[in-house]
């Protein structure tokens, strides 16, 4: 989704009170890193994943680790957790089980990208990187306990259908 260079999702800000002073942060996907900035700039740790990390400036408090997430290799993060998962416009549903197991007890998500409806705005129109109707709910469900959720139209940065989710596992 085309952003203001650095400008974090609305989503991503409104909720981001949810994660505990301090805690560590993983930005999955990071791109060129405008929310591991954000949280590094409000006092967490972050590590940061991507396969291309060129475009993410370097920052005492982000630990950058490049990694193809697609690729089979196994998940670059061992069995670290964290305090609060970040996901924006990024979708591998191999990976769900890993995002949920890197959280720590009372560790949020904040997960937010494309939805099915997207194709009538352009890209990603591919079902493999558009979530299905409630697929946010249906991955918390049993396993969070959901604080926010919305599927809905956005007409900023530009039109597009999304879903996002602001989630906490239980402990
Ligand atoms: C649309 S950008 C979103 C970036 C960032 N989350 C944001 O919202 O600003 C998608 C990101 O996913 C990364 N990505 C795509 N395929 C990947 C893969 N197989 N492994 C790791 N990262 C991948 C891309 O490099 C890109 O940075």
């Amino acid at each position: 989704m085309a952003h203001a260079r650095g400008t974090p999702s609305s989503w991503i800000v409104q909720w981001a009170g949810l994660v505990s002073n301090g805690v560590a942060v993983l930005d999955v996907a990071v791109g060129r890193g405008r929310h591991s900035r954000f949280f590094a700039d409000r006092g967490h740790p972050v590590t940061a994943v991507d396969r291309d990390i060129s475009a993410v400036d370097p920052h005492p408090a982000i630990e950058v680790i490049q990694a193809d997430l697609e690729n089979g290799s196994p998940w670059p993060l061992g069995s670290r957790i964290f305090g609060a998962v970040v996901v924006t416009n990024y979708l591998h549903r191999g990976l769900m089980p890993d995002l949920l197991g890197a959280l720590a007890p009372g560790g949020v998500l904040l997960y937010e990208t494309f939805m099915v409806g997207n194709e009538r705005f352009g890209r990603p129109s591919n079902p493999n990187h558009l979530l299905k109707d409630g697929e946010l709910l249906d991955l918390a469900r049993g396993r969070l306990s959901v604080t926010a959720y919305e599927a809905r139209l956005i007409s900023a940065p530009q039109m597009a259908m999304v879903q996002r989710i602001a989630a906490r596992r239980p402990g």
